[in-house]
């Protein structure tokens, strides 16, 4: 039986995916709103395939509490998918999963030995460092009055369902024998190979993971601006020719979707990912340097844009904003680079913005609260403009590109 605290995009995943593998799961959070919407059997935030198994399990084999005193008796893992954000200066904020661990030792006992599996992404050293010793301090010895292991999540927004139920490999950081025991045994079902690894080693490969593919998308971006300051070069071409090389991608590749240029990576995981890398490193007295280039280059590229679409062009132009959640298929706004693009824009004194997403609309808006307007569709947006910015690669706008034959287009995905 498994507990999961924090019901965002991974712990909620968490909670369905173990649920819809048999296991009898509750679910944690201390966002009311998130957690009413839950028990309304309504997913707060989108996300495919979720709806339908939170409809099929919801007080069946998942259940939503609001604390963890109500079913701890009931359970053997608690799984922990709070957010870990990060500072300006990229230091990882732990005071989430401080205090979501608080929690869960303030309702065990030493002698329960309940296993706590950590999820959110803490940069390498963390739980050996970081966090055993925080639950030394609060009375616990790890490995012995409660277990601590670390599981990295590789599930990516837009198919998290998938990614988390059918996943390439498990990869789990323990200390002991007993963490390894029940690990097995719950993960058994996913058909998966499993790895132990050290706690130290499961921290890191996530952000081996996540560097490499920021690298990758830094990487074609500043090849992209190198193609174009050079000019008369087909970058779209160039890189479809690139991702023939079969010794690098075979098929089907979906890291061909990194090592292809846009406007720069966002989301909650890589840019916070890298900066906390880039951060830790040095704690250690290691200067990162192609990482910082990678960060430095991905604000470089919105520049690079922004000059590229205001250059000849008309203050009073009116200009739409095609695709604001970081990515296609998620409504998830965090570090979007359309808010960087609009953000820019605005400063450059273009006000006559119209902005479209076929799901974000509404929260770009709450999070962003930026001068622009909002249209219901693509049709929309495009026909009230004269420029179009296509800032993330929708399939609804491949589909409808004759939509777009008359106006001004700047690609930012070369996906048109
Ligand atoms: N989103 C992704 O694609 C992804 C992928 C892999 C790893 N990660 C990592 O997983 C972690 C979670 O990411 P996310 O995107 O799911 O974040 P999120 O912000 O969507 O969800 C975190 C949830 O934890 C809840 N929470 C915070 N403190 C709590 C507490 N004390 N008790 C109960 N609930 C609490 C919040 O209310 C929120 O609902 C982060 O460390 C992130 O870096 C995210």
């Amino acid at each position: 039986m498994i507990a999961v605290i924090g019901l965002g995009y991974v712990g909620l995943t968490t909670a369905l995916g173990f649920s819809e593998k048999g296991f009898k799961v509750y679910g944690i959070d201390n966002n009311k709103e998130k957690l009413n919407s839950i028990i309304a059997n309504k997913i707060p935030f989108f996300e495919k395939g979720l709806p339908e198994i939170l409809n099929k399990k919801l007080n069946k084999k998942f259940f939503v509490k609001n604390s963890l005193s109500e079913c701890v008796d009931d359970i053997e893992v608690i799984f922990v998918c709070v957010e870990t954000p990060v500072d300006d200066t990229g230091k990882a904020n732990l005071t989430y999963l401080q205090a979501a661990l608080k929690s869960v030792l303030s309702v065990i006992k030493p002698k329960d030995k309940k296993l706590i599996v950590i999820k959110s992404t803490v940069p390498p050293s963390t739980t050996t460092k970081k966090i055993i010793p925080f639950i030394k301090r609060l009375g616990f010895k790890a490995g012995y009055d409660v277990h601590i292991a670390y599981n990295p999540e590789f599930l990516r927004e837009g198919t998290a369902l998938e990614d988390f139920i059918k996943p390439d490999r498990i990869i789990a950081g323990v200390n002991d024998e007993y963490s390894k025991q029940v690990l097995n045994k719950i993960f058994k079902p996913f058909k998966a190979p499993v790895y132990f690894v050290s706690l130290n080693t499961s921290e890191f490969v996530k952000y081996l993971s996540n560097s490499f593919l920021a690298t990758l998308l830094s990487y074609s971006n500043e090849m992209s601006m190198i193609a174009d300051s050079i000019g008369n070069i087909d970058i779209k071409s160039a890189f479809k020719l690139f991702h023939e090389d079969k010794r690098w991608f075979g098929k089907p590749a979906s890291m061909q979707g990194y090592a292809y240029p846009c406007c720069g990576f966002g989301g909650s995981c890589l840019p916070k990912d890298i900066k906390s890398l880039i951060n830790k490193s040095s704690e250690f007295g290691y200067n990162a340097k192609i990482l910082k280039d990678v960060i430095d280059i991905n604000e470089e590229i919105k520049v690079f844009w922004i000059n590229k679409i205001t250059k000849n062009l008309r203050k009073d132009t009116k200009i739409a904003v095609l695709g604001l959640s970081f990515k296609p298929d998620t409504e998830d706004v965090r570090d979007t680079p359309s808010s960087a693009i609009i953000k820019m824009l605005i400063k450059k004194g273009y006000k006559n913005i119209t902005a479209y997403d076929p799901l974000s609309n509404k929260l770009f808006d709450k999070v962003y609260n930026v001068p622009v307007k909002y249209a219901s569709s693509m049709k929309g947006a495009v026909s009230k403009s004269d420029v179009i910015i296509l800032a993330t690669a929708w399939q609804e706008f491949l589909d409808n590109k004759d939509l777009l034959s008359k106006k001004i287009v700047f690609d930012l995905r070369y996906k048109l």
